[in-house]
């Protein structure tokens, strides 16, 4: 699927947002396996100082995604036609994982204002809930909504989706600019040949 995709960007223009997009989804699943191995490593003893410092890494960088939901909710989701319930369905789910990012960020002793009592079964829980429905959240947005965009929006209206997206702001992890977080994905993606081959 995602191969597909990045096909059909091709033959829109290299430096996409959707490419933007999906590069943080990469971003955010290695932290969210991160965050599985993490927390793993406790036992009922606790947790090591160091491997509470990654799960700090972890939550900070989670937390740091709502920037790439916002883009999505403000300028993407709008201008993708007859998914109503489908994104409906997503920008509730975006709230539920604001909420669980932000309890993990307190479970775990980061710069948030929640004030929440450490417990590490509380963490494991919240932990697992977090892990599957991001995950899942991250397939149906690749798996349906990006490709519906891709098929139906102009290259003017993808030109728009950037200037918005520059306006509104990427996150801290994003890579160094738009471009270069396409041009990234050009080098990196198997599809490559098709990315640079189409013109
Ligand atoms: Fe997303």
């Amino acid at each position: 699927m995602k191969e597909r995709l990045l096909g059909k960007i091709s033959r829109i223009e290299a430096t996409h947002p959707i490419c933007v997009l999906m590069d943080e989804h990469e971003r955010i699943e290695q932290k969210l396996a991160e965050l599985r191995l993490l927390v793993l490593e406790t036992d009922l003893s606790g947790a090591s100082a160091d491997t509470m410092e990654r799960l700090k890494e972890v939550a900070r960088l989670l937390l740091g995604a709502e920037s790439h939901h916002r883009r999505e909710e403000q300028v993407l989701f709008p201008r993708v036609q007859g998914r109503d319930e489908l994104l409906g369905a997503l920008k509730r789910e975006h709230e539920e994982l604001a909420t669980l990012k932000r309890t993990l960020v307190g479970l775990v002793g980061g710069d948030c204002s929640a004030s929440v009592a450490v417990t590490l079964s509380g963490l494991r829980q919240i932990a697992a809930v977090l892990v599957n429905t991001l995950r899942e959240h991250i397939r149906k947005e690749e798996e349906m909504v990006y490709p519906a965009a891709v098929e139906t929006l102009s290259l003017r209206a993808w030109r728009q989706v950037a200037n918005e997206f520059e306006a509104s702001g990427y996150c801290y992890f994003t890579a160094r600019s738009a471009f270069l977080g396409c041009v990234r994905c050009m080098l990196n993606c198997p599809t490559r040949t098709l990315l640079l081959g189409d013109g």
